[in-house]
């Protein structure tokens, strides 16, 4: 089992988690990184798969993940922007990791593919392009454990976020409340020391920190995590949490 992430001490951020973006990780010492990030109290990490059909781009494969899952005891975030989920859902299911978001929009049965997904004891999660409406989970909302709000449209790392994302990361804490549904909300894509504290204040419990934040080229690992605790305090004041 993953440490405890370290908890911040001066904010109620323990349920807030950052998930660095292995795609935007240093590929070539990759698992010096993660002890780097490791030693910085992540315990959760975001895997972008990708099979140049659903997005034009492919960063990372199953080999990496099934090496890396030999190498740390970290929870393993999978973010299917494939065409074939339930393949995908199978080969990272016999690998071992902890959830697993697939794309309404590239899903022709989301319903089944997010049971089969929680049928392994995986938590399962719904991916929204910034276009997709939250009406597209109403109907599985009672098969998911977590939301992934994408705030960039997604299949490459260093975009700018879609300003109405912010918006909707609101009115899917609104969504979820309406139907007393209670699962966090996870956002991707230029997850940004500035952004940060408006996606916190938001609604956002999940980050994913890619070229932005955890793996910005100004700070070393440790120094990035810090900025991000930072903002992530920043945020939860805004969101009337202590601070
Ligand atoms: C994009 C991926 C993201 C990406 C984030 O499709 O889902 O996880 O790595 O990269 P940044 O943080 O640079 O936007
Ligand atoms: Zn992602």
């Amino acid at each position: 089992m993953p440490t405890p992430e370290r908890q911040h001490p001066n904010t109620t951020e323990a349920k807030i988690r950052i998930a660095p973006s292995v795609m935007c990780a240093d590929l070539c010492n990759l698992e010096t990184d993660i002890r780097e990030l490791e030693k910085s109290g992540i315990n959760l990490l975001h895997f972008d798969l990708m099979d140049a059909h659903f997005v034009p781009n492919m960063p990372i494969g199953l080999a990496l993940i099934d090496q890396l899952r030999q190498k740390t005891d970290c929870d393993f975030d999978i973010h299917l922007m494939v065409e074939n989920n339930d393949f995908f859902v199978e080969a990272v299911a016999d690998i071992g990791v902890q959830q697993i978001a697939v794309h309404a929009e590239a899903a022709t049965h989301l319903d089944r593919t997010l049971s089969e997904i929680q049928g392994h004891g995986i938590k399962a999660g719904v991916a929204l392009n910034p276009a997709t409406p939250l009406f597209a989970m109403q109907y599985v909302i009672d098969r998911l454990d977590f939301v992934l709000i994408m705030t960039v449209n997604p299949g490459f790392a260093g975009q700018k976020l879609v300003p109405a994302t912010l918006q909707k990361i609101v009115d899917c804490q609104a969504f979820l409340n309406e139907r007393g549904v209670n699962i966090p909300i996870e956002v991707d894509g230029n997850v940004s020391f500035q952004n940060i504290p408006k996606m916190v204040a938001a609604g956002a419990d999940i980050l994913v920190g890619g070229s932005s934040s955890v793996f910005h080229k100004t700070g070393s690992r440790s120094e990035n995590i810090e900025k991000i605790h930072q903002a992530i305090s920043l945020g939860l004041a805004k969101r009337g949490c202590d601070a």
